[in-house]
């Protein structure tokens, strides 16, 4: 895997240009599996995640072209149904297929998706949700192998409102008979932007955004073409860089709904937030304050953020408490974050930082994508120079990070 080296306490100043959102493209790509015919997505990032979907999808028999951030999916003739193991060990959100497969094709099989790095990912509300619309559901040797013959409308209640859950249930539901309901539905806005790739292929979904989504199931959905939202996390990210750095930034496509958790969060510290139109601007100079941090399901704050911020809290003046509520071992970076300076100490789910007046570059190891990104922004505060291990792991969610960031000041290069 390659490495980043980064020489740390520059100034970043400027624009940045925030991608497609992946979580949005992952589920859109997903729902291409419904259409009769193709589907055109504009504005899907270049990464390895929507890569390696597209291999899983070209697996099935789908024709794909990507081409200037534009994916051409045709799903018009499936030859396959079974997701290996490596497949799916190269792509979680493969899972991402149970429901328009089973919708279209009548029967699917994937590999179950193992543990990861920040926690054990279980499946139990996607399969609960699907045997609601009449799929009979079998496990075996590691995979799930699911059938109907025909689905019907359900209603469904989450446990908890996992955001694939809410997108394989309503990705079922649009072409099975009768209305189905999903209760305690996720909120976050890549199920928006799923509603509205869906309801241009013709279905009639309502309620995304809240907590009870309607399906109206149909008997077709048809070619489309949709461009994706920004990504938040990407422009959260750059927004934290900007007050990591003593920087200014203006941070361009953006939806501002879509930030305000981290907008509120960076205010909160002491930072300069100016929204308008489609960009925020962030700028900031001397101490951030302490604060406390909880993650929670959309509106609140996100837990692909987590890491990033608390990266920006080691510094902060005071004692800062952050709590992740979403996944279980999502601290991985703080072990790299110590290694740095910081002064941190974990108890359950909830880390305790002591703020430091600055980070010291060091030898670190990306051990997530986030926990990556954390890193990364943590080098590029540090005094003196970082050694980035494992960066792969970043361009899984990052699109031209390098480009980005050196257009803004930053000094650093990749080491294959
Ligand atoms: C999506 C995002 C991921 C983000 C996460 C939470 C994509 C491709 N990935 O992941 O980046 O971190 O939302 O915002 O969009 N859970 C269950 N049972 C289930 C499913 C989930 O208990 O059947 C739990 C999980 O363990 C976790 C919580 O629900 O604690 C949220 O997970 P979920 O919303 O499903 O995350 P993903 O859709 O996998």
């Amino acid at each position: 895997m390659d490495r980043y080296v980064i020489t740390g306490k520059q100034r970043l100043e400027g624009r940045v240009r925030t991608s497609g959102a992946k979580n949005a493209s992952l589920p859109l790509m997903a729902a291409s599996l419904l259409a009769e015919g193709r589907t055109i997505l504009v504005g899907v990032p270049r990464l390895t995640d929507i890569i390696n979907m597209a291999e899983v999808l070209m697996n099935l028999g789908c024709r794909i072209e990507f081409k200037n951030n534009e994916l051409m999916l045709d799903t018009s003739s499936l030859v396959e149904w079974t997701v290996s193991e490596e497949l799916m060990r190269k792509m979680r959100a493969s899972n991402l297929i149970l429901g328009p497969m089973i919708a279209k094709n009548g029967r699917v099989k994937i590999s179950r998706p193992g543990g990861c790095a920040i926690g054990t990912r279980p499946m139990d509300q996607h399969i609960k949700g699907l045997k609601e619309l009449g799929v009979t559901i079998q496990e075996r040797h590691g995979y799930i192998e699911a059938r109907a013959e025909k689905l019907r409308g359900g209603e469904v209640y989450l446990d908890v409102p996992s955001v694939g859950a809410t997108e394989n249930i309503m990705m079922a539901a649009v072409l099975a008979e009768g209305t189905t309901v999903i209760r305690n539905a996720a909120r976050e806005p890549e199920i928006v932007d799923l509603q509205n790739l869906l309801n241009k292929m013709g279905a009639k979904v309502r309620g995304a955004g809240t907590h009870v989504i309607r399906i109206d199931g149909v008997r077709k959905l048809y070619s489309t073409e949709h461009t994706v939202i920004p990504d938040r996390i990407e422009a959260g990210t750059h927004m934290i860089a900007a007050v990591m750095t003593g920087g200014d930034i203006l941070v361009e496509n953006v939806i501002p709904e879509h930030i305000s958790p981290i907008v509120a969060k960076l205010r909160q510290g002491g930072a300069e937030v100016v929204p308008n139109g489609d960009s925020v601007r962030v700028k900031h100079s001397g101490r951030f304050k302490a604060l406390d941090l909880k993650t929670l399901a959309y509106p609140g704050f996100p837990t692909d953020l987590q890491p990033q911020f608390l990266a920006l809290l080691t510094t902060a003046e005071g004692t800062s408490i952050v709590t992740e509520t979403i996944f279980e071992n999502r601290f991985q970076h703080v072990a790299e974050l110590i290694r740095m300076g910081a002064k941190i100490t974990i108890e359950g789910r909830t880390a305790i930082i002591s703020g430091v007046p600055t980070l010291e570059g060091a030898f670190v190891e990306a051990t997530d994508l986030r926990a990556g990104a954390a890193l990364f922004l943590s080098a590029l505060a540090a005094e003196e120079g970082t050694v980035l291990e494992k960066v792969d792991h970043i361009d899984r969610g990052y699109e031209n990070l390098e480009e980005k960031y050196r257009a803004l000041g930053a000094k650093l290069q990749r080491v294959v």
